[in-house]
């Protein structure tokens, strides 16, 4: 299981990380992914002037803006899976 979490504490969430899940949301039903991708909102990871802020399996990735959501599920999310 690929454990994703997306940042909703305040400062991420005033820089799009509602609009980040959702997107995630659909990428993961339009690929099949529910049973092999957990995606979940987390508070505050405390780089609240990088934000939106993403972990993947542990792994930081900051900056994250919505048109950056695609590219960020190929490499991160997808390469994970077993398609
Ligand atoms: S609000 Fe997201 S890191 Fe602080």
């Amino acid at each position: 299981m690929v454990r994703v979490t997306v940042c909703v504490g305040s400062a991420c969430h005033l820089k799009g990380s509602s609009e980040v899940i959702r997107i995630l949301q659909d990428l993961i039903a339009n690929y099949g992914l529910e049973d092999q991708v957990s995606l979940e909102g987390s508070f505050c990871q405390e780089h609240c002037t990088e934000g939106v802020v993403v972990h993947v399996d542990g792994e930081l990735i900051t900056g994250v803006r919505r048109d950056q959501v695609f590219q960020l599920f190929q490499e991160k999310i997808l390469r994970r899976c077993q398609l």
